[in-house]
């Protein structure tokens, strides 16, 4: 559990974190990418972190890797890359860094750290977790494998380094349904995500795809009928849903993509109004570079990656907490299947 007090003691020791309009001004550089969702008051707020955060990178030769579920202040003001799951876990294989930091959850931290066992990887706030990964366990594997003999097994990179060593490959949002079209084998096992695998299968017919009964906090709480509310009372706005979304509210939406798949489509169709059928921070952080969009309705948060706070970063960074360390053996086989991912992505041109 966080001591915040002990840390904020800490950290008013070492630096001067009090709101600074002039400081602020000084980095409308970085301000400009968030200013139609964040306040100036709050810019003048989050000001001092980010400049303490981005000094201290560069002494501790540190990147930042923040998902697209980050908030603005962290995503536009100290992440050095911004992505998905897949993008973020290629990102960690090619960065020149002693650092990483992952502004993101436990999952995705493991992952830097799989893929790049010689860096210091350090997580802000260990409590980040995932409903996804934390509803399956290597036994959960086996007891599948057990369930349907010889059928390879997909497993969702929002999965433990356990999960994924016991695993023949992993997938992301942004190419399951290509890793399984690609498996050799008519049945493929898909874990730990239910919605996700019958979005797969219903995409990739020709597999009988077979799945795990986990699910996402966040993209569960959507109801088909909530889509077609929203479309009554405000018509003419794109519906645009992750897969993580069970599939009878993808099939309500004008589109279904990762987080970078509804970047993209938003960036190249600027529909007028758009809803993201997501986690809260993906409306904000694209909010400054598409003003002709207008992004309305509901959203949800995701309270896992909420945890991650810039107070919390400058900590990690500061006192070098929050290491993560995954076992060599699980490592190396988990490693596999996450590199076996990326090989297979590079291959199909994802
Ligand atoms: P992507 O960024 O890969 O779409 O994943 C979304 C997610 O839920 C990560 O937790
Ligand atoms: Fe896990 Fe869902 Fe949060 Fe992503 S949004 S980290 S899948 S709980």
């Amino acid at each position: 559990m966080f001591d915040l007090p002990a840390q904020r003691a800490h950290l008013s020791e070492k630096y001067d974190l009090t709101p600074s309009p002039e400081l602020a001004a000084s980095m409308s550089d970085i301000y400009d990418r968030m200013s139609r969702v964040v306040s100036p008051v709050d810019w003048a707020i989050y000001a001092p972190y980010v400049k303490a955060i981005n000094d201290l990178k560069v002494q501790r030769n540190a990147v930042i890797l923040g998902h697209n579920y980050m908030t603005p202040e962290i995503y536009h003001g100290i992440s050095d890359f911004g992505g998905d799951s897949l993008q973020l876990a290629i990102k960690a294989t090619e960065v020149e860094a002693d650092v990483i930091v992952q502004c993101g959850v436990h999952f995705m931290a493991e992952t830097s750290k799989i893929l790049s066992p010689d860096k210091t990887v350090l997580m802000p706030d260990m409590e980040a977790g995932c409903s996804l990964a934390e509803s399956i366990t290597a036994e959960g594997i086996e007891e599948m494998r057990r369930r349907y003999p010889g059928a390879p097994v997909v497993s969702y990179v929002n999965t433990t380094a356990e999960v994924k060593a016991a695993s023949d490959i992993c997938c992301t949002s942004s190419n399951a349904a290509q890793i399984v079209a690609a498996q050799d084998s008519h049945t493929v096992i898909m874990t730990p995500d239910q919605y996700l695998a019958q979005n797969v299968a219903r995409d990739v017919p020709q597999k009988n795809v077979v799945w795990w009964e986990g699910s996402c906090i966040v993209h569960e709480q959507y109801s088909p009928q909530d889509l077609r509310d929203f479309r009554e009372w405000n018509p003419g706005t794109r519906l645009i849903a992750h897969p993580e979304c069970p599939p009878d509210v993808v099939a309500e939406a004008d589109f279904s993509g990762s987080t970078s798949g509804i970047i993209k489509y938003v960036t190249d169709e600027k529909p007028e109004k758009a809803l993201l059928i997501t986690e809260c921070s993906m409306a904000s952080n694209i909010a400054d570079s598409l003003p002709e969009v207008e992004f309305v309705g509901p959203c949800n948060m995701c309270p896992y990656m909420k945890k991650i706070t810039l107070e919390k970063v400058l900590f990690a960074l500061d006192t070098m907490t929050g290491q993560v360390e995954v076992d060599a053996e699980v490592a190396d086989k988990a490693r596999l299947s996450v590199q076996r991912m990326i090989d297979l992505s590079r291959q199909l041109g994802i």
